[in-house]
């Protein structure tokens, strides 16, 4: 496979100027006034999986946001691969702070994106990640390179929890059989350190809502006789950690995977600068649970965070006012064998029970799912290993990611086939935040490094 190098210089412009005209399409899963874009962006994902080869490709509709799917089946004896990502991206508020417009992609040179790098809404999660796979695709097709069957499942609700998602597989068990499920949805750690994904954290997402008295009242006639909901609901939130950073909801700890300490001291030989990560993000100091790193802190242990908090007078000036109600959304990070439906449930019942009578409250869960790790002594992780090992001339190291696809534990135990997490971007990609963006390098890399996967793991899958 010399010539994967080559073919992909010499597509080079093309490559990203496809990816360029994907990300120009607003595809907000989250917005229901981006309907229409979303189904524009399915029906591109769909042309794009013909033209790289696919034998056919459908729009299948779902209760919520259509799923792309797509095949080619060269041969029913052969191994299956089925490729999943989503085409929908994360809202690109706060619009101010972007440098150019979410949807109007440009090009630009970073420090560590020397090559350049797409600035874009959805250029590294998911769009630009997804689409390494259909040119991967295109190149096996075109080369005679494709060794095995590949089919593709591309979604549009990841972002917003995948609720649909769960069903689709449910309805079309049979046409999703695979021997593998191949993702790039998570990242790297630096252009000379390859690394795969091999754990992911669960997630369980709250809103809670504390009504004190029954309108807004003058806070100099009513203030100190009756309760702030803003002030009881910071105390509350405040008392959901202790001095060590640990969650004091009960239960909350029983099912958390402790790891020895053999497998943390291979956790920590993962590159990690500390200095560096605090002058990233202009931070004096890190804080966390007591006892764990920071690498720790944010892959094998759980999390609680408030994601927004509002009430009251926002506007300009100042308002005297003691507002009636107050809202915030917290969301959990779980690791195994946390169940999320359980840590939803401990956490109502603790939130209802911190409640002073002054107030009422009400607790809402949104959404959630279970975290993912994965063995790396199976057949699977060692074809990523020598895909990997032959793309980058070294061995990929195993990592824990703090992120979530909670989709990824209902595929195992639906599909029953093992998932390979193949990310390309960094974490200084900027998913999720104003300027986001997918350097040039991790994408061409990617699609590289995802033909010789497939090479690998049909080799071992016929010689097993
Ligand atoms: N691709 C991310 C998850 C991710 C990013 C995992 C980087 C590991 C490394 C995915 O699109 C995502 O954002 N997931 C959400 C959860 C979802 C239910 C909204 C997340 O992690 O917040
Ligand atoms: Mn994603
Ligand atoms: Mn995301």
């Amino acid at each position: 496979m010399n010539n994967i190098k080559s073919y992909v210089e010499n597509n080079r412009d093309r490559f990203l100027s496809e990816l360029i005209d994907l990300l120009k399409i607003p595809s907000v899963s989250a917005d229901s006034k981006h309907k229409p874009d979303m189904l524009k962006t399915a029906e591109a994902v769909k042309k794009n999986l013909l033209e790289a080869g696919c034998d056919s490709a459908e729009i299948c509709e779902t209760p919520g946001h259509p799923v792309v799917y797509g095949e080619k089946i060269i041969d029913k004896n052969l191994p299956t691969v089925l490729v999943y990502g989503h085409y929908d991206v994360q809202p690109p508020d706060p619009l101010d702070l972007w440098n150019s417009p979410p949807f109007d992609p440009v090009i630009k040179e970073t420090e560590i994106h020397p090559e350049g790098a797409i600035f874009a809404r959805g250029a590294c999660d998911d769009k630009g990640q997804m689409y390494m796979h259909v040119k991967a695709l295109e190149y096996m097709t075109k080369n005679d390179a494709l060794p095995c069957n590949v089919k593709f499942m591309i979604e549009g609700e990841e972002e917003v929890g995948s609720e649909h998602l769960a069903w689709f597989i449910e309805n079309n068990r049979e046409k999703l059989q695979n021997d593998v499920i191949l993702i790039s949805d998570t990242g790297m750690i630096a252009k000379d350190t390859p690394s795969i994904t091999t754990g992911l954290r669960g997630l369980s997402y709250m809103e809670v809502e504390v009504t004190g008295p029954n309108r807004d009242l003058h806070s100099g006639l009513y203030g100190g006789a009756v309760a702030n909901p803003i002030n009881v609901l910071s105390k509350m939130i405040a008392s959901l950690q202790d001095e060590d950073n640990r969650i004091t909801i009960p239960g909350f700890y029983d099912n958390v995977k402790e790891y020895s300490e053999a497998e943390r001291a291979k956790m920590a030989e993962a590159p990690f600068d500390l200095e560096e990560y605090k002058k990233k993000l202009d931070i004096a100091d890190v804080q966390g649970e007591k006892g764990y790193s920071t690498l720790e802190r944010a892959s094998i242990r759980p999390t609680l965070d408030v994601n927004g908090i509002w009430g009251g007078y926002i506007g300009e000036g100042a308002k005297t006012v003691l507002p009636s109600k107050a809202y915030a959304k917290i969301s959990m990070r779980l690791v195994s064998d946390q169940d999320w439906e359980n840590i939803s449930e401990l956490f109502t019942k603790h939130f209802e029970s911190l409640a002073p009578k002054s107030v009422k409250v009400k607790v809402t869960t949104h959404h959630g799912g279970q975290a993912y790790v994965t063995p790396i002594d199976t057949l699977e992780y060692q074809a990523a290993n020598d895909a990997y090992a032959e793309a980058f001339g070294k061995d990929p190291i195993p990592q824990h990611s703090g992120g979530s696809i909670p989709i990824v534990s209902l595929f195992e135990k639906e599909l029953k086939s093992k998932t390979i997490l193949m990310g390309f971007g960094f974490d200084t990609d900027a998913i999720h935040s104003p300027n986001e963006h997918f350097g040039i390098w991790n994408y061409l890399k990617g699609i590289e490094t995802i033909p010789l996967f497939y090479k690998h793991f049909t080799k071992l899958k016929q010689a097993e």
